[in-house]
């Protein structure tokens, strides 16, 4: 019968007596069903393959000293041909002895199995744990020591040696696996913040086109706006002209009244167009600053600040805060904001109003900040309230009627809402809300 090659696995005999460096090459260096002690050992113990273990052949190399055995596991561990098991003498004069240098072994290599050999009650059990910390790479032989039981220890502890091997061996494998699943997702979230970077470009891309939109949709309507006056002043402009030219070539002055009437309502007509084109600057000064978080307690107090009431005004101005979140905005932006509303407020006021009053208020509603400007003035007639946010829509004399237009379009364009609720002849709230500052 033909038996499969056994695993061969290395030894190191650590003695000062050269005669038991022999014994031990006697014992291990046997192969398996050539020897008497074999025999012995499958009747006493059963086949090995029916004992379940390896059957293992043994390389037996010695040391007569502890640094020596020591620099030779070094050695062959360095080597990748490292030695399963030691037997270690425990005195070996001159040099370091047993437990010294199986220290120094698990340095060099710490899977090693280790059997320390001792004749004497040199070291107690304990002693030998307290030095070597208790250990499960090691035993403790007696000399002198029985054949069968050395055989079994080198058998047992190759095993061992195996295990302990593999087992390391998975543990590498899984922090391997780990290792890879950890770049993996370090790959996703790679890839997820690209997409968000991506994403956001596109967004601001968005952004910029809707821009674009509603400057255009300015401009057809600041061109619409502009006509009407224009052509009134150029007219009047023209019928002036007409009159002094008349006057030069020597002819008397027309209704001077009628001509002073024109000249007036050429300014106003300027005074309109002047209007127009403020607003407008306002308009695309919001767009150069950078988008930043903003505290909107701090933007508000800002438009305070700047809201002229005329003089003599009895507005009465009640600010609430309370905690808001940041925001990511353009503090210009905002600031004009609040100070349109502020403006559309105070000018909602009939003059013989008793207490007039506007109240800023700010807060948190769920995750968002919000401000509210609210006033007891005239109210919205639900005829224009539809209407209000409309470019150029005004029901004011002077009105460009683009302050609640600008509104809406800085607000919508940091992400936020405005809306009104308005009860004629009770008062007017503007809702502001703005996503929180991420
Ligand atoms: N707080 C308010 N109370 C009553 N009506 C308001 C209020 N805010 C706005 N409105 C109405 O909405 C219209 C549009 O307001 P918007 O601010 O856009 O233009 P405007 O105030 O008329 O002109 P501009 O702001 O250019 O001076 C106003 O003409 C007014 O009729
Ligand atoms: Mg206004």
């Amino acid at each position: 019968m033909s038996m499969p090659a056994s695993p061969r696995r290395r030894i190191l005999i650590i003695d000062d007596n050269p005669s038991i460096h022999q014994d031990f090459q006697k014992i291990l260096s046997t192969t398996a069903a050539t020897t008497s002690l074999d025999a012995l050992e499958t009747a006493l113990f059963g086949a090995p393959q029916a004992r379940g273990g390896a059957t293992y052949s043994f390389d037996v190399d010695s040391a007569s000293q502890g640094a020596e055995g020591v620099e030779r596991v070094r050695q062959a561990a360095r080597e990748g041909q490292p030695y399963a098991l030691a037997f270690v003498d425990i005195r070996m004069p001159p040099g370091i002895d047993g437990v010294e240098t199986t220290a120094q072994l698990w340095q060099a290599d710490e899977d090693l199995q280790v059997v320390l050999c001792s004749a004497y009650a040199d070291y107690s059990w304990e002693e030998v744990a307290q030095r070597l910390g208790v250990n499960q790479r090691l035993l403790i032989l007696r000399k002198p020591f029985d054949n069968i039981e050395v055989r079994q220890m080198a058998h047992a502890l190759a095993q061992k040696w195996d295990l302990s091997r593999q087992s390391r061996r998975r543990e590498e494998e899984l922090a391997q696996a780990v290792a890879a699943r950890t770049q993996e997702l370090q790959a996703t979230n790679a890839r997820l913040r690209q997409e968000m970077e991506d994403r956001a470009r596109l967004e601001a891309r968005l952004a910029q086109s809707q821009r674009l939109e509603a400057m255009g949709r300015l401009a057809s309507g600041m061109a619409n706006e502009i006509s009407s006056p224009l052509g009134f002043v150029s007219t009047n402009l023209n019928h002036l002209r007409l009159a002094l030219e008349k006057r030069t070539a020597g002819q008397p002055l027309e209704d001077p009244a009628e001509l002073l009437e024109a000249c007036r309502d050429a300014i106003l007509g300027t005074d309109r167009l002047k209007r127009i084109v403020q607003d407008v600057k306002l308009f695309a000064r919001v767009g150069p600053q950078p988008i930043m978080t903003v505290d909107v307690r701090k933007v508000v107090e800002q438009a305070l600040a700047r809201a002229e009431l005329p003089p003599g005004s009895r507005v009465q101005r009640v600010v609430e805060f309370q905690e808001a979140p940041p925001v990511m905005a353009r503090e210009e932006g905002l600031t004009q904001v609040f100070l349109n509303l502020i403006t559309n407020a105070a000018q909602a006021m009939p003059e013989n109003h008793p207490e007039p009053r506007i109240r800023i208020a700010t807060r948190t509603q769920g995750t968002d900040a919000l401000v509210e400007i609210q006033d007891n003035g005239s109210g919205i007639d639900a005829e224009h309230l539809g209407h209000i946010f409309e470019p150029f829509y005004t029901t004011k004399p002077g009105g460009s009627g683009l302050g609640l237009s600008i509104c809406h379009g800085i607000i919508t364009g940091f992400g936020g809402e405005i809306s009104v609720d308005s009860t004629p002849g009770k008062g007017t709230t503007f809702r502001i809300r703005l996503p929180r500052a991420s």
